[in-house]
């Protein structure tokens, strides 16, 4: 027995899941999906995950396979029964199987997928020490707002990052940073002012970022939401990254080159530290699958 998943209706074992593979996910990349953390068996800030994905089917005019509640249901007794009390529940929904066509066809059902992943996020050698990251062009599309399951580019950037002996990649576009390849990208200029790119169809709106900017307003950090060149990166005080299942990774070095004095900067560590406090906040010690 591996894993329980959870496939249009069904709760199965992993090995039992199946797809059409004229499901339009696997032959256009014609889907969306949404990656939501679990802390203490609940998941963090999923509405908001959920008014992202409705955004995201409304862009695409795909059909909701399920109600925001009925989804949220499915994803706790998705946690509840795989036990998962930290790590992330990844949630996919595609256009459904229809005969191969490049336009939408009409009446089909959407197809909705979702599997758990336990690790941990709270404890992580990467945010402890700081990530490395390379600056690389971004080749993605122009609706990066969508969070589509189209992420062959983000996919290869993070591999020649890696080949580049880096953590991640950042992408760069007019000379500016627009994101990393799986989350946002700021950095603390020599102001003392956190910079990242303002929303647009440019970036994600991430989840974790509308959090973090709160936080850091709340805190009186200011926040400047604007683009920020490769230049300015390589002189800011600090730099980090956020994202549903790695939080705040504060990041260390780009393009080789040390940002500060090399280690995760003050107000890094400080808005990593806000971010958990808010998350387990949220979700309580309410035990397994539950949220409060
Ligand atoms: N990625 N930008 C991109 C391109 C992303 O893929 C993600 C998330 C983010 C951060 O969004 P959020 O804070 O809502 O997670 C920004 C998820 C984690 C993934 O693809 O696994």
């Amino acid at each position: 027995m591996g894993r329980t998943v959870y496939v249009n209706g069904e709760f199965l074992d992993e090995s039992e899941a199946r797809i059409s593979i004229f499901d339009r996910g696997f032959l256009f990349a014609d889907g969306v999906y949404e990656v939501s953390s679990i802390l203490r068996g609940g998941l963090v800030d999923n509405d908001a995950h959920l008014r992202r994905l409705g955004r995201s089917l409304r862009e695409l005019s795909m059909p909701a396979p399920a109600s925001a509640a009925e989804i949220n249901a499915i994803q706790r007794e998705l946690v509840s029964r795989n036990r998962v009390e930290e790590g992330a529940l990844y949630l996919q929904v595609t256009r459904g199987a229809a005969d191969r066509e490049f336009s939408y066809p009409r009446d089909t059902k959407p197809s909705l997928v979702m599997f758990t992943q336990a690790r941990s996020l709270v404890d992580s050698p990467a945010a402890a020490k700081g990530i490395s990251v390379v600056t690389l062009p971004d080749i993605r599309w122009k609706r990066r707002d969508i969070k589509t399951i189209g992420l062959l580019p983000a996919s290869m950037a993070k591999e020649a990052a890696m080949a580049q002996g880096a953590d991640d990649a950042w992408m760069v576009e007019d000379d500016c940073i627009s994101e990393g390849s799986s989350n946002n990208a700021y950095i603390v200029s020599p102001d003392g002012e956190i910079l990242t790119r303002h929303l647009g169809s440019e970036i994600l709106a991430g989840i974790t970022r509308a959090a973090i900017l709160r936080l850091s307003r709340e805190t009186g950090i200011p926040v400047i939401e604007r683009p920020f060149t490769v230049e300015e990166a390589r002189h800011a005080n600090e730099a980090f990254a956020t994202s549903a299942t790695t939080f705040v990774y504060p990041v260390v070095r780009i393009d080789g080159r040390s940002i500060g004095d090399g280690t995760p900067g003050p107000v890094t560590k400080r808005l990593r530290a806000l971010y958990i406090e808010m998350a387990l906040e949220q979700v309580g010690s309410a035990g397994s699958g539950s949220n409060p």
